[in-house]
C-alpha cells in the first residue's frame, strides 16, 4: 500500500512526475540522477460541456478504488469515528436476530457474516473489535487495492477470524469462497447501482440471498435515491488536506483538491458525476466519470422480493453524517437508508422484479 501522504510530495505514485535532480538536492550537493523516468501527465477529458455521458465506461468502478478514492472519500470511509457510528447501527439491528446468547460479549457463535462489498473491510474489522470470539467475517470486493489494505489492517490488529477475498459479487459462486451459509450479509456504504443494467445489482441481491440461511439477514446502506434526486450538488470543490477548522495540514504548494460536477441522467434514474483530483504543483491525477443508481426504498423492496427476501424491520435513514473536512461535499454520501431484509424460508416469498 502506497503511502497516501506521500503523494505530492516525493513523485512515488506512477501518474506523477518523479521530481527532477534539481528538486531532489539540497543545495550545494552534487544533483543526483533522475530515480525515474517523468511519465506523463494526465490530460484528462478537458472542457466536457455537461455531457458526461460521452465519457462514462460501462465498468467504472473497475478501476476507481484504489488510493486516490481512499483519499477522496477518506474524510467519511476512513473516519473511525463515522464506521463507529455505523457498527453500533448494525449491532442494534443484528441484536434481535442472533442465535440465542449470541451477542457482543458473549462466547456463544461464531455468528457469521459477510461483508459484500467490503472495500478496506472497516465494517468487517470494526465488527470483529466490538465482538471477539462471536463472529467470524468475510469480506469480498472487485477491488484487489481495497481487499489488500483490509488483510494488512486485519493481520496488524490480530483479526485472525477475518478473511478477505477478491471477487466481482454479481458473479456466479462469488461467496463460495465464505463459506456459506451466513447469518447475515451487509452490503454496506452505498455499493450497489453502479451498473447501468440494473440486472446486475440482482445478481449481487441473488448472490447475498443464496449465501444466506433461511431466517438470515441482509443489511443494505444505500443512497436515498428520491433526497439525492432533489437535492445533489450540481457542482463542488473540496480541499483534500484541510481537516475541521481549516487549518491547512498540506505544504505550501503540495494541497490535493477534488471537483466535481453532477447531473442527472435522461430518465432521471442514475446521478452521473465527473470527478477530477489535482495536486497542486503536479497536476491532474484522476479524472473519472461515474454515474450511480438511485433507488427508492419501494425499488429496493421489490428487488429483493425476486430473490425472496423479505422487509425485516423499519428503514433506518443516516442523514446526519458531516464530514470532518470543513466544508466537505459528501456526495452520495450524504443521505442513506439502511434496509434489513430477511431470507424467506423456502417456499415463503420470491415475487415482484427489480
Ligand atoms: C463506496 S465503496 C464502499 C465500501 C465499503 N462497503 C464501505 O462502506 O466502506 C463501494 C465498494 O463496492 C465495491 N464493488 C462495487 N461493485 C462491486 C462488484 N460487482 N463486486 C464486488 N465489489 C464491488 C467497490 O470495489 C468498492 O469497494
Amino acid at each position: 500500500m502506497r503511502n497516501l501522504h506521500a503523494f505530492c510530495s516525493t513523485g512515488d505514485a506512477p501518474w506523477l512526475p518523479a521530481p527532477s535532480a534539481a528538486e531532489t538536492s539540497a543545495p550545494g550537493e552534487a544533483s543526483a540522477p533522475s530515480r525515474a523516468r517523468a511519465p506523463p501527465r494526465l490530460l484528462g477529458f478537458g472542457e466536457v460541456d455537461h455531457t458526461l455521458e460521452k465519457h462514462l465506461q460501462e465498468d467504472w468502478w473497475e478501476d476507481l478504488f484504489d488510493e486516490v478514492y481512499l483519499l477522496t472519500d477518506g474524510d467519511v470511509v476512513e473516519d473511525p469515528a463515522i464506521t463507529e457510528r455505523e457498527v453500533d447501527l448494525l449491532l442494534q439491528i443484528l441484536a434481535g436476530h442472533l442465535p440465542t446468547g449470541a451477542c457482543p460479549g458473549s462466547v456463544a457463535g461464531p455468528y457469521h457474516l459477510v461483508d459484500l462489498c467490503c472495500g478496506q473491510g472497516r465494517h468487517a474489522l470494526e465488527l470483529l473489535r466490538r465482538w471477539p470470539g462471536g463472529l467470524r467475517v468475510t469480506g469480498v470486493d472487485q477491488s484487489a487495492t481495497l481487499i489488500g489494505v483490509a488483510r494488512e489492517r486485519a493481520a496488524a490488529a490480530g483479526a485472525t477470524s477475518a478473511a478477505f477475498h477478491v471477487a466481482d459479487a454479481r458473479a456466479p459462486g462469488a461467496l463460495d469462497a465464505a463459506g456459506t451459509p451466513a447469518d447475515a450479509v451487509i452490503l454496506m456504504g452505498n455499493s450497489l447501482g453502479y451498473s447501468p443494467q440494473s440486472a446486475d445489482d440482482s445478481a449481487i441481491l441473488r448472490n447475498a440471498a443464496a449465501a444466506l440461511r433461511p431466517g438470515g439477514l441482509l443489511v443494505i446502506d444505500v443512497t436515498n435515491g428520491e433526497y439525492m434526486r432533489q437535492n445533489f450538488s450540481p457542482r463542488s470543490w473540496e480541499w483534500l488536506d484541510v481537516p475541521a477548522g481549516g487549518q491547512q495540514s498540506a505544504a505550501p504548494g503540495a494541497g490535493r483538491l477534488a471537483v466535481r460536477s453532477r447531473k442527472l441522467s435522461p430518465c432521471g434514474g442514475m446521478l452521473l458525476s465527473r470527478e477530477m483530483v489535482i495536486c497542486t504543483g503536479h497536476g491532474l491525477i484522476r479524472d473519472k466519470v461515474y454515474a450511480e443508481r438511485m433507488y427508492s426504498q419501494a425499488d429496493l423492496d421489490r428487488a429483493a422480493a425476486v430473490h425472496g427476501l423479505v422487509p425485516a424491520r423499519p428503514a433506518h435513514f443516516l442523514d446526519g453524517e458531516t464530514s470532518a473536512r470543513l466544508g466537505a461535499d459528501m456526495g452520495m454520501m450524504a443521505s442513506r437508508m439502511v434496509l434489513t431484509y430477511c431470507k424467506a424460508a423456502p417456499g415463503e416469498g420470491g415475487t415482484g422484479g427489480v
